[in-house]
This record gives structure tokens, C-alpha cells and sequence, in this order.
């Protein structure tokens, strides 16, 4: 599974890298940016969860 977060959306509130910091990061500007090409099986549960709470929907996965 991958994880996107799209840079247009993004407002940095910051949730995704509350949730799980072992996917997001954060890029200049204060945006989140993901870390990994591969989300980790021990972290998806963490990403859908950050996917669910980011108040801009600016988080989505593919091949999940
Ligand atoms: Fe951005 Fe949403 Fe994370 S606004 S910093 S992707 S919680």
C-alpha cells in the first residue's frame, strides 16, 4: 500500500504526524509529506486512521 498526501489539500494540521510519524514527515512549509514507498504492514491500521481524521481529506492510499 501507498500513501499520498496531495500538497494542494494539506493545511498542516498536523494529525498525520501525530498518528503515525513512521509514514509522514514534515516538509518545508510545514505540509506533510510521506516517507516511504511502501507503507509497512505493522503501520496501514495508522494510516487509515490518518486518512480518516485529516480534516482536509488531503490523505488517500492506493493499492490497499
Ligand atoms: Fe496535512 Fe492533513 Fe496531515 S492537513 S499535515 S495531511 S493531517
Amino acid at each position: 500500500m501507498k500513501a499520498v498526501v496531495d500538497e494542494d489539500r494539506c493545511r498542516g494540521h498536523g494529525m498525520c504526524l501525530t498518528i503515525c510519524p513512521e509514514v509522514f514527515g514534515l516538509a518545508d512549509g510545514g505540509y506533510a509529506e510521506v516517507l516511504v514507498d511502501e507503507v509497512p504492514t505493522e503501520h496501514v491500521a495508522a494510516v487509515h486512521e490518518a486518512v480518516s481524521c485529516c480534516p482536509e481529506q488531503a490523505i488517500s492510499t492506493e493499492g490497499d
